[in-house]
């Protein structure tokens, strides 16, 4: 069965090649397509914010009595980065590259450090925790497979 660290980190890469190719497209002043890499990129981090906040972050304080520990120090995080994401958003619609671009590598360096820290932290300590309890995830996560089907 599909690991939390797998599913999650896979989301991170996913949502960081989405990113690139925004930041290319800007550059060249590409807008038409800045903007639909611009949505695709809210959809795919809003998405996974939600899976953690709304799914991993609950089910790992349920299992661990950890209610004050990683996971709030993370929903900080995400406020931040929502701020980020939209202030870049703004900034694509008012066409200006170098705002796109100022706000776009802040938000980014962020993002990494932010991944980073589930990633080799946050998400092992959750491999461990929900051991028996994937099937329970796979209820609050959309996409993480349930054991029938991996
Ligand atoms: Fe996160
Ligand atoms: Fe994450």
């Amino acid at each position: 069965m599909l690991s939390v660290s797998e599913f999650f980190s896979a989301q991170h890469r996913a949502c960081d090649r989405v990113f690139e190719q925004l930041e290319e497209a800007v550059s060249r002043d590409g807008w038409p397509q800045a903007d639909a890499l611009y949505t695709r990129l809210c959809q795919d981090t809003l998405q996974h914010f939600s899976n953690e906040e709304e799914g991993l972050f609950p089910l790992f304080e349920e299992k661990t009595g950890m209610q004050a520990g990683p996971t709030q120090v993370m929903r900080g995080e995400h406020v931040e980065l929502r701020e980020l994401l939209q202030r870049m958003g703004d900034a694509i619609q008012a066409r200006d590259r170098d705002e796109v671009l100022g706000t776009a590598e802040t938000f980014f360096l962020f993002l990494q450090q932010h991944n980073v820290k589930e990633e080799q932290v946050l998400y092992p300590m959750a491999d461990q925790a929900l051991q028996g309890s994937l099937q329970e995830l796979s209820a609050r996560v959309p996409g993480f497979p349930s054991s029938d089907q991996a």
